[in-house]
């Protein structure tokens, strides 16, 4: 995948901030710290694309990015991509938790044109409840679950099929492998953003 060009589009704190939808969408979600601000930073190529930290609480606002890509077919396309404030992070003031929940989940109940959730956990820690909340939130809306299981380079070569089989049969859907660090499962989770934006092939619900 040729990531042509990747550009900040819009940071948000209210959904009436955000801009008006204008290419397909994916969005990146999971509980403070897991990796997503890093994770879109790899698929892009771009290192500082996205502002990551070692600290939880890094992402406090909705941020688009745009990037055009020329697929293997050689058509190009451009897409957007949404990283979403962590949820989960106790240190955070209450008042603070409170404003994020409905964030998201406006969010991704209002959004036209967002065709994913990209939903990312922790290969080592698997599913936790907020997470499960958030899939089963997302079950009845038009839109495609992608579960991500990051940080794969922290297991030994020798253990990281078995863990992601954990996950996926924890769930019970397909779980997609990454290492932000080594770039480690980059293409087929790229297939599968193209793939529920329509772009490759039609998406089959899984
Ligand atoms: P919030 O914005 O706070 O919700 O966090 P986030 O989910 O965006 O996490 P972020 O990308 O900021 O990464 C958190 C920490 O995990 C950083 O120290 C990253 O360097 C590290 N990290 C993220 N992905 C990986 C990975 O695949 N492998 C390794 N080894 N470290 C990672
Ligand atoms: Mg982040």
């Amino acid at each position: 995948m040729d990531v042509l060009d990747a550009t900040f589009l819009a940071a948000a704190t209210a959904l009436d901030q955000l801009p008006a939808p204008t290419f397909a969408e994916v969005a990146f979600a999971g509980r403070s710290n897991v990796g997503k601000s890093s994770l879109i930073n790899s698929l892009v190529g771009r290192k500082g694309l996205v502002r990551t930290s070692g600290a939880p609480g890094c992402t406090r606002s909705i941020n688009l990015f745009r990037v055009r890509l020329r697929t293997e077919a050689a058509s190009e396309v451009h897409l957007d991509l949404v990283d979403l404030p962590g949820y989960g992070y106790a240190q955070r003031s209450k008042a603070e938790r409170r404003s994020w929940g409905p964030l998201i989940e406006g969010f991704l109940q209002e959004r036209p044109g967002l065709r994913g959730l990209a939903l990312i956990l922790d290969v080592r820690r698997g599913i936790e409840s907020d997470d499960s909340q958030l899939l089963e939130f997302v079950e009845h809306l038009p839109m495609h679950p992608i579960v991500v299981a990051t940080k794969l380079d922290k297991l030994a070569k020798s253990k990281r099929k078995p863990a992601i089989r954990d996950v996926q049969q924890s769930i019970g859907r397909p779980v997609w492998g990454y290492s932000a660090a080594t770039g480690e499962g980059r293409d087929r989770l790229w297939k599968r953003i193209l793939e529920v934006c329509s772009v490759n092939a039609e998406a089959s619900r899984s």
